[in-house]
């Protein structure tokens, strides 16, 4: 028996010694184009992620051994791919921040560095102080929007009313994936506020993903879930509130589990302008939305936090209970359709406009033509609804609705009747005495432009 352990125990040397001959190497470079960030940045990045994200060469002395060196090899070539701080220095500076963005968020919610490096390089996990300095120095709301230019509203809407049925005829993503043209008429999901890149998002989903909302079944989506997300730059008006202005772009989630398993269970899409061209150059582009969203795996590659007073495993980080609107408002604002986003920056508060059916149908044929104010017919109803901000937990530079802050409607009058107004302030949900502001708040609501849609 002795004898069999021995040569038991040699060949397992000869054989470790053999795994050491296959030794693909990992080319290296000196940096092309390094990322253009301060020192203080940079040597965060050298020290906890250019093991992976650079040309340079930099294993411990265990990483290169077989067979740890294959795996280590692996994440490294791939790293490269998706990101490589040795040559990020080539691309435009805003699109190097918004890498920094996305590293901060991956670090954040844990995904990087790999948490099976950090295991073995314990001195490449990001620290507090790390941490401070890379938020500090990307600063997401030190930058204000640009003002509003009067009159620039109408001309980022040159659609006539024909146009509208172009909406079915839009080009597919180069994987295949066909425009919906019923995401107009979506539900609202959530909203976000950027600071990053100025913008405001506001997600909606088809009715299949508003049921599974609202019973807290979102882990996973069920099967034809859609999202679109639809994405404004934002502007600042002469009153100092933030508004939705150039409409930017749209993107669709469409979940099929089985189907769509090489991309995680979904179909994605991006359609960028009023034209909705298709974005990207190639099928490959659908990795960048999966990396981006890779993070978010444990909530089924979901970034948004839906608004609902339904607990989802009890998990707030997965739905945003703390949003949902009081019951006993006079309508649910959320069974209508959102017409236009504001924020009030020195407030922190998010704020949705809603409209009913008659005034979602008066808002599209009108905004779509003119850009001007609606004119809202017998029936129209329409709810602006205001919610507290608070950062957004899955995203570094966004914010999301915190907690319902009001609630005012206004309902136009029948036959040359003044419209009416009612208000609801939170948390409670309680009807709000009469004050001299109600007509200046109803005209205020009524004047408010809906958002630039394709
Ligand atoms: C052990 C290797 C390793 C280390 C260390 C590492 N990463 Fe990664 N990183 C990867 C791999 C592999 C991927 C590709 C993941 C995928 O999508 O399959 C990746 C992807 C990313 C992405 C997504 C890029 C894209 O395609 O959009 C970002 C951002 C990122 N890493 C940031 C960082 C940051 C910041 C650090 C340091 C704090 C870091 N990584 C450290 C291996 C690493
Ligand atoms: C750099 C990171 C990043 C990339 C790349 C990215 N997304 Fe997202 N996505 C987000 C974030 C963050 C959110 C949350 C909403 C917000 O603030 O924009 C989001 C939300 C969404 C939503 C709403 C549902 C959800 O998951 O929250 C859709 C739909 C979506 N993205 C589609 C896409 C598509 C399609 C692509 C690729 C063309 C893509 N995304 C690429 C970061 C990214």
């Amino acid at each position: 028996l002795k004898k069999f352990v021995v040569t038991l125990v040699l060949v397992g040397i000869f054989g470790f010694a053999l795994l050491q001959l296959v030794h693909p190497s990992i080319p290296e470079a000196p940096a092309r184009a390094e990322i253009a960030a301060p020192p203080e940045i940079r040597q965060i990045l050298r020290k906890d992620c250019y093991s992976c994200h650079s040309d340079e060469r930099r294993l411990s002395w265990f990483d290169q051994i077989e067979p740890a060196y294959w795996f280590v090899r692996k994440d490294v070539l791939t790293a490269r791919e998706h990101l490589n701080f040795s040559t990020l220095g080539e691309k435009p500076a805003a699109a190097q921040k918004g890498i920094l963005f996305e590293a901060v968020t991956m670090i954040q919610l844990g995904a990087m560095p790999l948490p099976q490096f950090t295991q073995l390089h314990p001195d490449a996990k990001v620290t507090p102080e790390e941490m401070a300095t890379l938020k500090a120095y990307l600063a997401p709301w030190s930058v204000a929007p640009p003002l509003a230019v009067p009159g620039e509203a109408e001309r980022a809407m040159p659609q006539t009313a024909g146009e509208r049925t172009t909406l079915t005829s839009v080009a597919d993503t180069l994987n295949g994936l066909k425009f919906d043209p019923e995401f107009e008429n979506w539900k609202l999901i959530a909203t976000t506020d950027r600071g990053d890149n100025s913008q405001f998002r506001l997600i909606l989903g088809n009715d299949i993903a508003v049921k599974a909302a609202r019973e807290g079944k979102i882990k996973p989506w069920p099967e034809n879930a859609r999202f679109a997300k639809v994405a404004w730059v934002k502007e600042r008006g002469a009153d100092g509130l933030d508004y939705a202005a150039k409409f930017k772009q749209v993107e669709l989630m469409v979940k099929g589990a089985q189907e769509w398993k090489s991309t995680e269970g979904w179909r994605w899409g991006r359609w960028l302008g009023l034209d909705l061209k298709p974005y990207g150059k190639d099928k490959a582009v659908v990795k960048e939305c999966t990396s981006c969203h890779l993070p978010l795996k444990g909530d089924d590659y979901v970034y948004t936090q839906p608004i609902t007073a339904a607990s989802v495993e009890g998990n707030e980080i997965v739905n945003n209970k703390a949003a949902a609107l009081p019951a006993g408002l006079q309508d649910n604002p959320l069974d209508w359709h959102p017409i236009a986003v504001f924020a009030d920056p020195k407030a922190l508060t998010t704020s949705v406009l809603f409209a009913n059916d008659p005034a979602f149908q008066a808002s599209l044929a009108q905004s779509r033509t003119s850009g001007a104010v609606v004119s809202y017919p017998t029936g129209a109803k329409i709810a602006l609804i205001t919610w507290t901000q608070r950062d957004d937990p899955h995203w570094f530079g966004a914010r999301v609705a915190d907690s319902f802050t009001s609630a005012e409607f206004v309902e136009a009058g029948a036959g040359g009747a003044a419209p009416s107004y009612t208000r609801f302030d939170g948390p409670s949900g309680k009807p709000d005495p009469p004050n001299g502001q109600m007509q200046a708040r109803r005209d205020f609501l009524l004047k408010l432009r809906p958002v630039a849609l394709p």
